[in-house]
C-alpha cells in the first residue's frame, strides 16, 4: 500500500537529497511513496513572512504562531473533522513527544496518509496541539535545531517497511529491534581477512546450527549492549502471561 506524506516545514529544501536518493528515492519513483512539501511561510500574511512570535508571559526564544500552521494544515486536509482529515495521522516532531521506535514505525507503515509538522524555536503555540489533533513524536532524548531531520528519520524508517521498498521482503524482519533484540553479527567473503576468521559454523552449511548460533549471538549482544531491551521483553512476556 502506498503512503503519502505531507511535510509542513520552513525549510522545504532540506528534504531534497533524502527524497531523491537511495531506497526512498526509488520508492518515490516507483509510486510507493508520495511526498509533498508545504512551505509554512506561504501561509503568512506579513511582509517578513514571519511564522513565530515572542512568548506570552516572557522568556527566551520564539514560539510558532497558530495562524500559519492552522492555514497550512487546512490547505492540506480541509477543516479538522472533514472527510479528507479523517483517518490521517498528524504528527509534530518535538523532543517532548512519544519516543519513536520500531513498533511505532511498523504502526505508521500501515497508514495511507501522514502529515508531519516540523517544529522549531522554543516550541509551538499550545492551541496547535489542542485545535488540530496532532500527536507528538520525538526521535530521542536530545535536542536538535528543528523537526526536519527527525521527520526524515521517521519517513526513512516507515518507507523501508513498505512491501516492495527493500530488495528482499524478509530484509526488514531479521534486523535489530524487530524481535525486540539486536541483530547477530554478519560476515561476507573472504573467509579469512588479516588473520580474522569467519566463525566455522557459518561455513558449515548446517542451517539449524547456524540459526541457533545467530540467535545465541543476538541474545549475548543484546545482554551486553542493551540489557534494557531484554528487561522490557521479560516484562512484556510476563504481562502477556498474566493477561
Ligand atoms: N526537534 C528537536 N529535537 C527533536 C527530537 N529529538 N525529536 C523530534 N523533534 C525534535
Amino acid at each position: 500500500m502506498a503512503v503519502r506524506f505531507d511535510i509542513i516545514t520552513i525549510f522545504p529544501g532540506m528534504f531534497s537529497s533524502v527524497v531523491d536518493e537511495s531506497i526512498l528515492g526509488r520508492a518515490v519513483k516507483s509510486g510507493l511513496v508520495e511526498i509533498q512539501r508545504v512551505d509554512l511561510r506561504d501561509f503568512t500574511e506579513d511582509r517578513h513572512r514571519s511564522v513565530d512570535d515572542r512568548p506570552y508571559g516572557g522568556g527566551p526564544g520564539m514560539v510558532f504562531k497558530p495562524e500559519p500552521v492552522f492555514d497550512a494544515v487546512e490547505s492540506v486536509l480541509g477543516e479538522v473533522g472533514s472527510a479528507a482529515d479523517a483517518g490521517v495521522r498528524k504528527i509534530i516532531l518535538t523532543p517532548q513527544g512519544r519516543r519513536l521506535d520500531q513498533p511505532l514505525l511498523r504502526e505508521l507503515s500501515g497508514e495511507s496518509r501522514i502529515v508531519l509538522l516540523c517544529g522549531h524555536y522554543e516550541g509551538l503555540d499550545e492551541r496547535i496541539f489542542e485545535g488540530l489533533g496532532f500527536e507528538e513524536v520525538s526521535i530521542g532524548d536530545y535536542v536538535l535545531s528543528g523537526g526536519e531531520l527527525p521527520a526524515m528519520v521517521l519517513i526513512d524508517g516507515v518507507v523501508r517497511l513498505l512491501p516492495g521498498a527493500l530488495g528482499h521482503p524478509e530484509s526488514s524482519e531479521e534486523e535489530s529491534f524487530e524481535n525486540g533484540i539486536l541483530e547477530y553479527p554478519q560476515y561476507t567473503r573472504p573467509s579469512e581477512y588479516r588473520g580474522m576468521k569467519v566463525p566455522e559454523v557459518l561455513l558449515s552449511g548446517n542451517h539449524a546450527e547456524i540459526e541457533q548460533w545467530r540467535r545465541q549471538q543476538a541474545l549475548e549482544r543484546t545482554r551486553d549492549r542493551r540489557g534494557d531491551l531484554l528487561e522490557n521483553r521479560e516484562l512484556q512476556e510476563k504481562g502477556a502471561g498474566a493477561g
